[in-house]
């Protein structure tokens, strides 16, 4: 139920397309891809194409050096604003890749707040999101998803409605104060076809890696786009773009992080042909 429409799955596997980029790049490879690529097959959604051998330059080294050290950190950040700088570097990121990245002034954040609040409420009263969560969660069905380790508590202010990865676990999740101005951002595109959302995909990989490399924490809130009332509230909130996932981003604690488990690569590399 959470993603009728397989947009958040097309979103992460435009992630995992962007990652292949970056890689191959790191490899000295230009590429060239093609989505969609076989108008018979739907379900091949990307081909990464390799050209020419290119030298790596110094974006795709940051880039990639940040791979292994990118993960959700769900865990409270430190009350220190993250410079306009920085914010202006995560927002070319996205542009890069075809989307917009939108910083929600502070005056505009407690609504974007109350609506991934609502939305987070109204999903949580639905039997079938707990069950989808548990399949997501539960160590014993699964060795990836997201562990019990990862979930981090919940917020004691209730200002960061962080998803709670851990109702399946015996161990309750505790409380803590998270901070209570949060920089909260809104990847948008301008259209809402799956296309859109391999390109917000890769855009969101460029744009959590860029904050990687920039020693920023990310934690993705996305059930104010999986409530399909909420994301249209959002959507005036970013001039009428569709809201594809809201981000938190600040100074995290970096042992508190991630720690989620990655597949093995015979897990997800096949030979063909
Ligand atoms: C499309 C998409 C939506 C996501 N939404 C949420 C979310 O609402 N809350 C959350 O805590 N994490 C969210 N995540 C983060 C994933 O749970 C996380 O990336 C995944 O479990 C792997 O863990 P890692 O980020 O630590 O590598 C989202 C990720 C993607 C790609």
């Amino acid at each position: 139920m959470i993603d009728p429409e397989g947009r958040e799955l097309l979103i992460s596997v435009g992630a995992a397309v962007f990652t292949l980029r970056v890689a191959l790049r790191r490899a000295g490879y230009d590429t060239v891809e093609e989505l969609w690529p076989e108008p018979g097959d739907p379900t091949l959604a990307a081909r990464v194409n390799l050209t020419r051998v290119v030298p790596v330059d110094a974006p795709t080294v940051a880039l990639a050096a940040a791979i292994p050290y990118r993960h959700t950190n769900r865990w409270p950040f430190a009350q220190v604003s993250v410079s306009a700088d920085m914010l202006g570097q995560l927002r070319d990121a996205a542009r890069r890749e075809g989307a917009v990245l939108i910083a929600i002034a502070p005056a505009g954040r407690d609504t974007v707040l109350d609506l991934a609040w609502g939305a987070d409420r109204w999903l949580r009263d639905q039997p079938e999101y707990r069950r989808e969560l548990d399949r997501y969660t539960d160590s014993r069905l699964r060795h990836d998803g997201v562990p019990v380790w990862a979930a981090g508590p919940c917020d004691a202010l209730e200002v960061v409605p962080v998803r709670d990865f851990a109702a399946a676990s015996p161990l309750h999740r505790h409380a803590e104060p998270f901070e209570p101005y949060p920089a909260i951002m809104v990847l948008a595109t301008g259209y809402d076809a799956p296309i859109d959302w391999l390109r917000a995909g890769q855009a969101l990989q460029r744009v959590l890696l860029t904050a990687t490399w920039l020693g920023l924490a990310t934690m993705p809130i996305s059930q104010p786009v999986e409530v399909p009332a909420v994301r249209k509230a959002l959507a005036t909130r970013v001039a009428g773009l569709f809201p594809q996932i809201v981000l938190r981003v600040g100074y995290g604690r970096s042992q508190m992080a991630g720690g989620s488990p990655r597949r093995s690569l015979s897990e997800v590399l096949m030979k063909t042909g």
